[in-house]
């Protein structure tokens, strides 16, 4: 199966932009719907630096990488200096000061793999997660902002992406599928990879921003405005990206042997990152590399029975994309 031959494009290709770029259009919030997750997160920062002077609330995830779709909840991470085991402390503090504002369905779990408090606001009617010390998280949503802000095409193909994935349910880290984190980054790299180029890499150019968090360093080049036209060699439309991704994922990556690293814009091999067995529960399926923790594979959520829902709907994909009178309704249909 591994060897099966990439497909050549069909001819017309071309007629697909438009109701792809329909689509996208559709998935983007609002001026509006920014303007209230603003609306709260200032809320929220006025409510907590009254408690903690000191501290710093960040958006990460999704309203804050540019790769959020309407409706999407909002990701904040409290950047306090506290130890881990006092953490629950603060949550559940910060839990008391939101149900004292009127914010509604305020709880505290501390016992989560990463412990949050849950809220939402009846005024915007936007729900929001709160963290704490994810800093991580926060600078790997600038990366994914930056990229976003180089060329159009990788949010374009990332709503189409993520879209897809929610709607034939692949998008499920719980249930053994990978995540939208995930997902982006499989455009980045892919983008990446495009001959003319989409995207750099921002990570092996120049360093104009750098921080060291965890002792790890993180750094990059974030002068993006500079590179606006870095892709402009490269005159593929959507719908051909949508269509080369798919078929990449069904027929072109090597599973057994590669991992994708938008680190250093490049395939690795498992090989080399010792990620040829499983290890603990880390199975190494499908390898996505985190930009910055390396030792971490995206896809070690995946087990061998969800890698054969993954890889059967990439080829499911692949197929709409090619044959399909209709694949912008056929893509997303209900699973
Ligand atoms: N994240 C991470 N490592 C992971 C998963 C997530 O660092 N293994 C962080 C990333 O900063 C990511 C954020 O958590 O942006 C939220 O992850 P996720 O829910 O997968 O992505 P969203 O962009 O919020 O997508 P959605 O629109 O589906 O909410
Ligand atoms: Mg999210």
């Amino acid at each position: 199966r591994i060897f099966k031959r990439q497909m050549q494009c069909r001819f017309d290709i071309d007629r697909l932009n438009a109701p792809f770029l329909a689509i996208y259009d559709s998935l983007i919030p609002t001026e509006e719907e920014k303007a209230k997750q603003n609306q709260l997160f200032t809320l929220l920062e006025t409510l907590i630096t009254k408690e903690w002077p000191e501290a710093q609330l960040y958006v990460y995830g999704s309203c804050g990488n540019s790769f959020g779709v309407s409706k999407s909840d909002i990701d904040l991470c409290l950047a306090i200096d506290v130890a881990d085991d006092n953490k629950s402390e603060i949550l559940l503090r910060l839990a008391d000061i939101l149900q004292s504002d009127n914010l509604q369905n305020v709880q505290a779990l501390t016992r989560a793999r990463v412990p949050i408090v849950k809220l939402m606001d009846p005024v915007t009617g936007i729900s929001c997660d709160i963290c704490i010390n994810n800093v991580l998280a926060v600078i790997n949503t600038k990366l994914l902002r930056d990229y976003a802000n180089i060329d159009a095409r990788l949010r374009q193909l990332a709503f189409i992406v993520k879209h897809w994935a929610k709607s034939r349910g692949v998008n499920e880290t719980y249930q053994g599928t990978l995540s939208s984190y995930a997902y982006v980054l499989m455009c980045i790299h892919f983008l990446q990879q495009r001959r003319p180029a989409v995207l750099p890499c921002l990570q092996e150019m120049r360093s104009t921003y750098s921080v060291t968090v965890e002792n790890i360093e993180c750094a990059f080049f974030d002068q993006v405005d500079k590179l606006r036209d870095f892709g402009s060699q490269n005159r593929e439309p959507i719908a051909k990206l949508v269509w080369a991704f798919f078929n990449y994922w069904a027929y072109g990556h090597d599973y057994a042997n590669s991992v994708i690293s938008v680190r250093t814009g490049s395939v690795l091999s498992k090989r080399e990152k010792d990620w040829t067995r499983r290890i603990g529960n880390d199975r190494h399926l499908i390898c996505i590399e985190d930009p910055f923790e390396i030792s971490h594979d995206l896809g070690r959520v995946v087990d061998k029975y969800s890698i054969k829902v993954l890889r059967e709907e990439f080829e499911r994909a692949a197929e709409i994309m090619q044959y399909d009178a209709n694949p912008c309704v056929k893509l997303f249909e209900p699973y």
